[in-house]
């Protein structure tokens, strides 16, 4: 597939590394490619451009920016460039103030997520949650001695979810879907439960499994 990856911090490498591994075309957007030509150099085949050059670019959009610019980011992607694309949402809603006790502070509410407000405002991409429950130093193939890990999905368009779950098995991880975006709200907060060892011990290698 063609990957357009939104972002160029620690989940937007990672996530366009795993993707070039997997044999996918990459190209990453961000407002200041300069920034990361020597990261792409080491890369060899991912191509770095703004935001709307990648999103132009992916049959698949990685949305991997800070929550608090994930508005603006898409509208500098541009709204033909997502539309009626599958979007991976990893972005979680994470508030300026600092966590408590390890507990991080998110800007949404438990009746509106942030996926939510994307849906609402570019209601013809088809938003995915996935990958905002994990570190980035275990999104890509990571091995745990309990087995595969559960990535928690939802989205409103079934085919965008099926092609996540590819995805996913491509990444090394079981899918468990929550349903239609309104699951967000359930999802999101895993980041907070996720860091929380990391705040308060410093362990950040861990993921969810759903048993059943
Ligand atoms: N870090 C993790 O391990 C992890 C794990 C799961 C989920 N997440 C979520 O994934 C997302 C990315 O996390 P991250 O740690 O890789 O990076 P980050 O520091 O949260 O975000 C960096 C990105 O945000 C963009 N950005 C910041 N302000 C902007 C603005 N005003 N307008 C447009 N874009 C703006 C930057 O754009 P430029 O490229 O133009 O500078 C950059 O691409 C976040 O939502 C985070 O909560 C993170």
């Amino acid at each position: 597939m063609r990957i357009g990856v939104l972002g160029s911090g620690d989940v937007a490498k990672v996530l366009a590394a795993g993707f070039l591994k997997h044999g996918h075309e990459v190209r990453l957007g961000t407002r200041t490619p300069s920034k990361l030509v020597e990261w792409a150099a080491s890369k060899g085949a991912i191509a770095v451009g703004s935001f709307a050059e990648a999103a132009q670019f992916g049959d698949v959009i990685v949305l991997a920016v800070k929550g608090t610019a994930a508005l603006e980011a898409l509208r500098l992607a541009g709204e033909n460039n997502i539309s009626f694309k599958t979007v991976i949402d990893a972005t979680n809603p994470i508030a300026e103030e600092p966590p408590v006790n390890g507990v991080l502070k998110f800007f949404s509410s438990l009746d509106e997520s942030l996926m939510e407000r994307l849906q609402k405002a570019f209601p013809a991409a088809h938003f995915v949650k996935a990958f905002s429950s994990v570190g980035n130093a275990c999104m890509v193939n990571p091995q745990f001695q309990g087995g595969k890990p559960t990535m928690f999905i939802c989205g409103n368009d079934d085919s965008a979810k099926t092609a996540v779950r590819g995805v996913l098995d491509q990444f090394g991880w079981e899918t468990a879907d929550m349903g239609k975006a309104e699951a967000a709200r359930a999802i999101e907060p895993l980041c907070m439960l996720w860091c929380i060892p990391g705040f308060l011990r410093n362990d950040w290698v861990h993921a969810f499994k759903l048993l059943k």
